[in-house]
């Protein structure tokens, strides 16, 4: 989805070049997925550039030399919903005069009404997009004085009403951040799209606005000045110091200060937080790429996700930011809501509850609000996200809330919309992941469900607290071991890919089939293994190779080599993932080995494998890996 950068240089020394935080943030936040971008710059006058494309195509279209003065900017990496990706598409979008550029993610969605409205009024329009509106309000606003409603509140041609003015008229969902000519400041505001402000001065306090217009003032050692992102990395490299901001606040950046206030203008005291990732937890490390690094790194992030939460000796869980939620009791159905990768997380975390007694169900959480899924008063509605931004599973957990439910966020980024939304939030302790195809992260949050599972259901064997801890140590072995990149190598080439597993490995099933399609852009589906028969099993031929995973040796592994068999049988490539116990390398043409364990804990491992897969097929047909197209990293839209 698109990214927003904006940087106002320190007034207290020699701050960096605007156009080059821009860049360097631009391109940080290329991960979200995006297909143009641009730049505005303040500097007295408005200078704007934008280029559809990859970031390359913007730089090269700067002459940066004449770039140098100004300290003021706002930059856009842009996700086409409204017109295709095109230089007019791109953002900022200006009013007809050039006096203020606005970038935004979002979608407005009376957008129509006010394009119609401005044209009625004889604005002419550049773009297909839903954005430029607010160029044009803001401008109309300004020219306007008082306005014509009478309100008060905007008796001149101020910026900073203007544009409260032109956001008071949206409907939708936006993060918007705007210049103006003749002013070096940045205003912005937000609601349901992440924006986050960063904060390099040397006031170093917990918290740094009065409210007034400038406060938070300098005292010139060393400072770079304030940034405003739609995610941290775009100025990690600047500052760890962070401010969130919520839904309806609006944000005022200059040379001077920052300062947040409500949507009534009241100021606000917000608390400025240290975010505990540095530049290099977000740079490739030598790997060619962010999924390959971040695949590398899942030991280390699974050991951040158990660290102080389980206890060998004792053979407890324990969540301490839970606390208030595990001894409580909960209406049936415990629900579980996620889309795409954190939805496989929680078809994990739901047959883990079931295994233990406790009924729970698993919903995509765009289905869930559209059938209006009935959530009981007193009920638990668990949402998985690891951007915690996601628009879907944002509105399901807020529905839910409605509806009179406890709402828990299980997520990856601490402060992020859906830590704040929900009741309750549980960390996975992954760190930043810059490939947009998921892949620490949902190793993480399956290991989160485990903990939550254990944690709420107040039950955890030795055995279980034992297994979980060895799972780091496992997934090494499967990195340091794992053959997937030479069984990729022969695999390559063929017609379709079935991944089938059953139980807790149904789930790993499904999201083996996406990470390989969404990164390879081969048709791959993942299938319940006893379903295969009700109708898939008509695509299997010698061109489909199937992806088996198979773990232990009771039924469910016995099943599933009754499915392997029926695959065989029509001559498809057979792949098992396996821990060997069940000796399914039998009917197997190719093996991919996982240290022995408890079901749970192998359907951890057997993903790590699959991970792999997918990155190496994708690898060998030069794909766009941290980048696939068409996708993006953070989905911000319904
Ligand atoms: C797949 C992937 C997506 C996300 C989905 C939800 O690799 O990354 O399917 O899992 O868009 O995102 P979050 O977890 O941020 O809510």
């Amino acid at each position: 989805m698109c990214g927003i950068i904006g940087y106002v240089g320190s007034a207290e020394r020699d701050a960096p070049d605007a156009i080059d935080v821009l860049l360097e943030g631009l391109s940080e936040l290329e991960y979200r997925g995006y297909d143009s971008a641009g730049v505005a710059l303040a500097n007295g006058t408005l200078d704007v550039h934008k280029a559809e494309g990859e970031l390359e195509a913007l730089t090269s279209s700067l002459s940066t030399e004449s770039l140098r003065d100004p300290a003021v900017g706002i930059g856009h990496t842009r996700w086409s919903t409204h017109g295709p990706p095109t230089d007019e598409n791109a953002h900022p979008h200006t009013d007809a005069e050039g006096r203020v550029a606005v970038v935004h993610n979002g979608i407005i969605e009376n957008y129509q009404t006010l394009r119609d409205e401005l044209a009625a009024d004889g604005v002419t329009f550049e773009s297909q997009t839903d954005t430029e509106v607010v160029p044009h309000l803001i401008a109309r606003s300004l020219e306007s004085g008082d306005g014509d409603d009478g309100d008060e509140r905007y008796d001149s041609a101020d910026h900073k009403r203007a544009f409260r003015r032109a956001i008071d008229r949206l409907e939708g969902s936006y993060a918007i951040a705007a210049v103006f000519e003749g002013e070096e400041t940045v205003y912005a505001t937000r609601k349901d799209s992440p924006l986050v402000l960063g904060i390099d001065d040397s006031d170093g306090g917990a918290v740094a606005t009065d409210g007034s217009d400038a406060v938070a003032a300098t005292d010139g050692d060393g400072s770079t000045g304030y940034f405003l992102a739609s995610d941290v990395p775009a100025f990690i490299e600047y500052t760890d110091r962070v401010v969130y901001l919520e839904d309806e606040e609006f944000v005022r950046l200059d040379a001077t200060g920052w300062t947040v206030s409500d949507s009534d203008g009241v100021p606000l005291e917000k608390p400025v937080q240290t975010v505990d990732w540095d530049a290099e937890d977000t740079g490739k490390s030598g790997y060619d790429h962010y999924m390959l690094k971040e695949i590398h790194e899942q030991p280390s992030s699974l050991r951040q996700c158990l660290r102080g939460r389980v206890n060998e000796l004792q053979g407890t869980v324990t969540l301490e930011e839970l606390d208030a939620l595990v001894d409580r009791e909960f209406a049936s159905p415990v629900r579980f809501v996620a889309c795409g990768t954190s939805y496989h997380a929680a078809r994990y975390g739901a047959s883990l509850l079931q295994r233990r007694g406790t009924p729970a169900t698993a919903t995509i959480a765009s289905e869930f609000t559209t059938d209006r899924v009935p959530v009981a008063d007193g009920s638990l509605v668990v949402g998985i996200t690891q951007s915690g931004e996601t628009a879907d599973t944002l509105r399901a957990l807020r529905e839910a809330q409605t509806a009179g439910a406890t709402t828990l966020a299980v997520t990856n980024t601490v402060g992020s919309s859906a830590a704040r939304a929900a009741d309750h939030a549980l960390y996975i302790r992954a760190g930043p992941e810059i490939g947009v195809a998921a892949t620490k992260t949902f190793a993480s949050q399956q290991l989160s469900v485990s903990l939550l599972s254990a944690a709420l259901t107040d039950r955890a064997s030795h055995e279980e607290v034992q297994s979980l801890r060895r799972v780091p140590d496992q997934v090494q072995t499967v990195l340091d071991t794992s053959n997937a990149r030479a069984i990729a190598a022969e695999l390559v080439g063929a017609g379709a890919f079935f991944f089938i597993g059953r139980g807790l490995n149904y789930p790993v099933a499904l999201e083996g089939a996406l990470k390989f399609k969404e990164i390879t852009y081969e048709h791959a589906e993942g299938f319940a293994a006893g379903e295969l028969k009700h109708g898939p099993l008509a695509l299997v031929t010698e061109d489909t190779p199937v992806f088996a995973i198979v773990t232990g040796d009771g039924e469910v592994a016995r099943k599933t080599i009754s499915n392997i068999k029926e695959v065989e049988a029509r001559d498809a490539p057979v792949v098992v993932v396996t821990d060997g116990v069940s000796d399914v390398e039998r009917y197997a043409d190719y093996v991919l080995e996982i240290p022995e364990t408890d079901e749970r804990a192998a359907a951890v491992l057997a993903n790590v494998q699959l991970q792999l897969i997918a990155y190496w097929v994708a690898h060998e047909m030069g794909r766009s890996i941290d980048k696939p197209r068409n996708l993006a990293k953070s989905v911000t839209v319904e």
